[in-house]
């Protein structure tokens, strides 16, 4: 992770607000809930790649985790299409949270997440209408 970098990467795809029920008994958000947030945002932006078909998320990359995500947080995750084959799709997602007290911005984490259109019978398939990858 660059720690340089000052602005998100991507399209935003989903903006959440990180809830007392996503986190431990202190406060911190699970790490699985963000990680469930980014696989939303991937699938979103795979199933356009797939014009609207399937897209299963078949791996992820190593991810760490560089800042933690506290209850009240505004949660944004951008992602955006870097690499396609014939049904794989590798797509590269950031976290970020927006703290209202403190009016900060911070990356929380980001990684290749990476989907394989399918068909109606779980096949990969081909995309039907690559984008151009960024
Ligand atoms: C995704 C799935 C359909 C792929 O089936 P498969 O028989 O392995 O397919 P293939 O070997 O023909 O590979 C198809 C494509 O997936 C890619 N792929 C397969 N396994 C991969 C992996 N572990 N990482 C990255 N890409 C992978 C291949 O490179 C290929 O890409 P291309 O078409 O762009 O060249 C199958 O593994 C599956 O259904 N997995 C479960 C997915 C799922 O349910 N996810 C949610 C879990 S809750």
């Amino acid at each position: 992770m660059n720690d340089e970098q000052m602005h998100p990467d991507g399209e935003l795809v989903v903006r959440t607000l990180a809830m007392p029920g996503d986190a431990n008994p202190k406060g911190d958000i699970f790490g699985g809930w963000v990680l469930s947030q980014m696989d939303i945002a991937g699938g979103l932006i795979a199933k356009q790649h797939a014009k609207g078909g399937r897209a299963v998320t078949v791996s992820i990359d190593g991810m760490s985790f560089k800042n933690p995500v506290k209850i009240g947080d505004m949660v944004s995750c951008y992602a955006k299409l870097i690499e396609h084959g014939r049904s794989s799709m590798k797509i590269k997602i950031e976290t970020w949270t927006y703290c209202f007290d403190k009016e900060e911005h911070k990356m929380v984490t980001n990684g290749v997440f990476t989907y394989v259109a399918i068909d109606e019978n779980g096949k990969p398939c081909q995309i039907i209408k690559p984008i151009k990858a960024a």
